[in-house]
């Protein structure tokens, strides 16, 4: 399985701290962003790894990970000229990926459980990642019956669940053949939702409910709760028991 760090968008809600750099160099605590969804990927055992972003950080996002030698793992950078959405980063990654399947990350969500299982056990179709937030209608949200996902829709006004699709999406290769027959959503993007409900509609997503706390820092607010959970989690780790 191949990994792929999408560090895309404007960050728009993160100005002018975006201004200066990606979010995902931002800093969470004492780590900058980008290590959290990294992270996830080298501990479920994905080493070759490629980073998305725009060209305007690129040159610092490659600075700061470099080649991937002194984490044991190889990264390929690529640009993505215009922010056309996650499905649109991903689809830039299939020569990448080579008929492998693939695991897209989003450079701005911090994981507090550990996603390796499912990672290393997938085999097809695609699996998801749902966690349970008191505010849907901010994420693309989902339905799920015995571990398959039902229905999916992005950022919906009036959600039926309170189940968020949080930024990390393993696929089968397929995933490319689709992407390359998408057309831009109303806001102009090629939207992630809809390559997962390509799987939906099959009967192919399966899904988990994150248990420990799952963050999208892309609000200073959101960014600001990271950094606290990191704190706390830091903390627990070293206090005596
Ligand atoms: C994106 C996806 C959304 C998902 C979220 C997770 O939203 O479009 O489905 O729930 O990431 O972080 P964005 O944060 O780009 O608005």
């Amino acid at each position: 399985m191949k990994g792929v760090l999408i560090c895309g968008g404007s960050g728009t809600r993160l100005k002018p701290l975006t201004d200066i750099t990606n979010k995902s160099l931002l800093p969470v605590y004492d780590k900058p962003l980008i290590e959290y969804p990294l992270n996830v990927l080298l501990k479920a055992g994905i080493h070759d790894i490629m980073v998305i972003t725009g060209a305007e950080h690129m040159d610092q996002i490659a600075a700061y990970l470099g080649s991937g030698a002194s984490r044991g793992c190889h990264f390929s950078f690529c640009v993505q000229d215009k922010p056309k959405g996650i499905a649109q980063a991903l689809g830039l990654a299939e020569a990448f990926a080579a008929g492998d399947s693939v695991c897209a990350i989003l450079g701005d969500n911090v994981f507090f459980d550990d996603l390796s299982a499912p990672i290393k056990s997938f085999t097809n179709g695609a699996h998801l990642f749902l966690k349970e937030v008191h505010d849907p209608e901010r994420f693309g949200v989902a339905t799920m019956t015995n571990g398959i996902i039902t229905n999916i829709e992005e950022k919906p006004k009036s959600p039926t669940t309170n189940l968020a699709v949080t930024g990390c999406y393993v696929y089968d290769n397929r995933c490319f053949g689709f992407i390359r027959t998408m057309k831009p959503s109303k806001r102009g993007e090629l939207e992630i939702t809809d390559v997962s409900d390509w799987y939906v509609q099959q009967g192919q997503a399966k899904a988990m409910t994150l248990i420990k706390d799952w963050v999208d820092a892309g609000t200073f607010e959101s960014l600001f709760k990271a950094a606290e959970l990191v704190r706390a989690d830091k903390q627990a780790a070293t206090m005596p028991v």
